[in-house]
């Protein structure tokens, strides 16, 4: 199942909030079931009033219809009385609400049928009147009996309630409580150990991987999280710095077997041509063989090229400048050696001083300096330009070589399918992680080199 951190992390909340919610719910019940109660016990106090004004209607009605059907009269005043005493009679068995017991016993109906009968317009003989009221009043009294029997028990069971109703809710609630703290105590260890684990892994890998000791990390499966997506993101980090470090090797190991190649040039070769172009100089101031003397001078001019040539091939293979004067010197000591003559084109050298404050490590010298003379060299063999512009800068935290002409300008084949040196300068610059471009120039023609290196 896949879960994510965000999910893991919010999951002993949610449970806590849900176990919450739900003890608030059956708090609601219980209130409910308690409101239901209530609601019964005010149907028996309305009832309860309504019982007793009906019988005192009742009693008030029968004593003033027992003296008027004994004195045989009927005073208008009094006939308006008993009218309206039979109405508060009617009126208060009206308001009697039917409860527990009284619900389905029928004994409120019959009540009202009883009420009928008593109807004075109906001019009942004093017999009659007599017995109706005694009917009427056992009935009342029996609803009566019945509603406080009921009142008392319902008075009883309420208190029980209330006391069982606060053990309850104190004992659920407490159980609620300490089962979500639990939960929530349990799912946030589980989650955040999980996570804690695999946090602290990944990160003992990324240690590793900065110590240098490039060992593939496992990588999980299957993507459940973001953590899984770290995870194979550092597997093929590690892989691709494998490459790197492999390439980076390798150029290492070009360049120190270049530099071994100088040497052996320098304390050998270079030292025997000094030895013959000695004899030779020697042999040419103790002849007095004009012809012989000529000889040799030619012989010691080709030599002194050739030891120059040699100098010039070992300052290529492992350039000495770069180690004593640094990157921008030492492409300036080159233009300088090699760029400046009538028959080239002139160029125009800006290095930033910020650049000697980086702390480039000498693999990265060594690879700018070389893409540096190899741009210049294809300027000066392929551009067929009348000036040139090389800047080496830094801007934003990123070191830029560029070198622009005003020449020719190159087509997107040649950029694309491009000679050695080209994808020389390519292959340096990815050992380096740096970038590289050729796009048109901002003279009127040629083109643009450009490399990024961030510092
Ligand atoms: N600055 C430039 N202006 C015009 N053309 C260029 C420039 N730099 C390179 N080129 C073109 O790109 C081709 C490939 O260059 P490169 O790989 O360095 O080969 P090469 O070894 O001949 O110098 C060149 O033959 C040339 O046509
Ligand atoms: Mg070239």
């Amino acid at each position: 199942m896949r879960i994510t951190v965000k999910q893991q992390v919010l999951l002993a909340p949610a449970t806590i909030l849900v176990l919450l919610v739900l003890l608030l719910v059956f708090m609601q019940c219980t209130y409910w079931n308690l409101s239901a109660k209530r609601q019964e016990a005010k149907a028996i106090g309305t009832t309860f009033i309504a019982l007793a004004e009906a019988d005192m209607a009742a009693r008030r009605l029968h004593l003033l219809l027992r003296s008027m059907q004994h004195t045989g009269m009927a005073p208008p005043e009094d006939m308006a009385l008993v009218s309206d005493l039979y109405e508060r009679l009617l009126d208060a068995i009206g308001r009697l609400k039917p409860f527990g017991p009284l619900k389905e016993s029928g004994q409120i109906p019959q009540l009202i049928n009883l009420a009928e009968d008593l109807n004075p317009a109906d001019s009942p003989q004093p017999e009659e009147t007599a017995e109706f009221f005694a009917r009427f009043r056992t009935e009342l009294s029996a609803i009566f009996n019945i509603t406080q029997i009921h009142r008392n028990r319902l008075r009883l069971a309420h208190e029980q309630d209330i006391t069982q109703l606060v053990e309850r809710t104190a004992l659920v609630s407490m159980s609620v409580l300490v089962l979500a703290i639990l939960l929530g105590l349990f799912i946030s260890g589980y989650f955040s150990r999980r996570i804690l684990n695999r946090i602290q892994s990944l990160s003992r890998n990324a240690v590793q991987i900065a110590d240098g000791k490039l060992e593939i990390p496992p990588a999980p499966d299957h993507i459940r999280d973001e953590l899984d997506t770290l995870a194979i993101s550092i597997n093929r980090m590690t892989k691709r710095l494998i490459r790197v470090v492999g390439t980076e090797k390798l150029l290492e190991g070009a360049e120190e077997e270049r530099r071994r190649i100088a040497m052996d040039l320098h304390d050998q070769s270079l030292s025997d041509l000094s030895t013959i172009l000695r004899g030779l100089q020697n042999l040419s101031v103790e002849t007095t063989d004009k012809v012989l003397q000529g000889k040799t001078e030619k012989l010691e001019e080709d030599l002194e090229r050739a030891i120059a040539n040699l100098r010039d091939i070992m300052n290529n293979l492992h350039p000495q400048t770069l180690d004593i004067l640094g990157l921008g010197a030492a492409i300036e000591a080159h233009l300088e050696q090699y760029c400046y003559a009538d028959n080239l084109p002139e160029y125009h050298l800006y290095i930033d001083p910020q650049v000697s404050d980086l702390n480039l490590d000498r693999l990265k010298q060594l690879a700018l300096y070389r893409i540096a003379i190899e741009s210049i060299q294809n300027i000066i063999k392929h551009a067929a330009a009348s000036r040139y512009e090389i800047n080496l800068e830094v801007r934003e935290k990123m070191l830029i070589f560029s070198a622009e002409d005003n020449g020719i300008g190159m087509s997107g084949l040649e950029k694309q399918d491009s000679g050695r040196g080209l994808n020389n300068i390519r292959e340096r610059a990815k050992a380096i992680s740096a970038e590289v471009t050729w796009k048109p120039s901002r003279f009127s023609s040629g083109t643009r080199f450009e490399l990024t290196l961030r510092t």
